[in-house]
């Protein structure tokens, strides 16, 4: 299915007069499109489709206000409330869960799918609490949060230890997750030091599932998101 969509796109770049015409069509990017006209093969990133599990949602990049994925299910994990995620994740998630058990790390979700409405209200408490400037450090407005998308998870421990803290990172439960998310395919998304970038302070907790092949790549990167893809061109 892979190489015949490989063989399709290649198809579509021939007859296209330029490589720029290609991008906008395909949804891919440059770096993709030169790589593939070499005949080098190659895994296509989606970054633009509402259900895409690739999608990217950030400052510069919204949701319409009525998306909401189509296979929201309650995760068979433990979670701190009733809240869902996308069915797409699921299997990966148990695992995760499982391996963690395994080696001793009790984790619970606090915070799965977000409702485009519901972070209206929450990005509002936030303002009126902390001041516009400050909330949109550490919360999305409506739209551009990647909770809408139900492929985003805040992590706690079960214990409770500092959650949605920066402390977090310093549990168990954080660093573990830190150093094996990704084999699971959910990548850290806003770390340490990339406020600039991502648009967000440190969040040791927020984990965005992109698949275990796209996880991989960016974890041995060491970039986030928005470099790894340069969506910000
Ligand atoms: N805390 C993250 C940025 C969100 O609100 O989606
Ligand atoms: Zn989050």
């Amino acid at each position: 299915m892979k190489k015949y969509f490989i063989f399709a796109l290649i198809l579509i770049l021939s007859a296209c007069s330029t490589k720029q015409d290609v991008v906008k069509s395909a949804s891919v990017y440059p770096v993709e499109v030169n790589k593939m006209a070499e005949g080098i093969e190659i895994d296509i990133v989606d970054l633009e489709s509402l259900d895409s599990i690739n999608i990217v949602v950030n400052k510069t990049h919204d949701l319409p206000s009525d998306y909401e994925p189509e296979d929201l299910i309650l995760p068979e994990v433990s979670t701190t409330k009733k809240l869902y995620i996308r069915e797409v994740i699921h299997e990966d998630l148990k695992e995760m869960f499982n391996d963690a058990e395994e080696a001793g790390i009790l984790l619970s979700i606090t915070s799965g799918y977000r409702s485009y409405s519901y972070q209206k209200t929450l990005f509002n408490n936030y303002a009126a609490r902390d001041g516009i400037e400050a909330a949109s450090r550490y919360s999305a407005r409506p739209g551009q949060s990647e909770h809408q998308t139900g492929l985003a998870l805040d992590l706690a421990s079960q214990s409770g230890k500092c959650t949605l803290s920066t402390c977090f990172k310093d549990t168990d439960e954080g660093k573990w997750l830190n150093a094996n998310a990704w084999k699971y395919g959910f990548i850290l998304r806003y770390p340490e030091g990339k406020e600039e970038i991502t648009g967000y302070m440190f969040e040791p907790w927020h984990f965005r599932y992109v698949g275990k092949n796209e996880a991989q790549k960016i974890q041995d990167s060491g970039l986030t998101i928005e470099e790894y893809y340069d969506t910000e061109k």
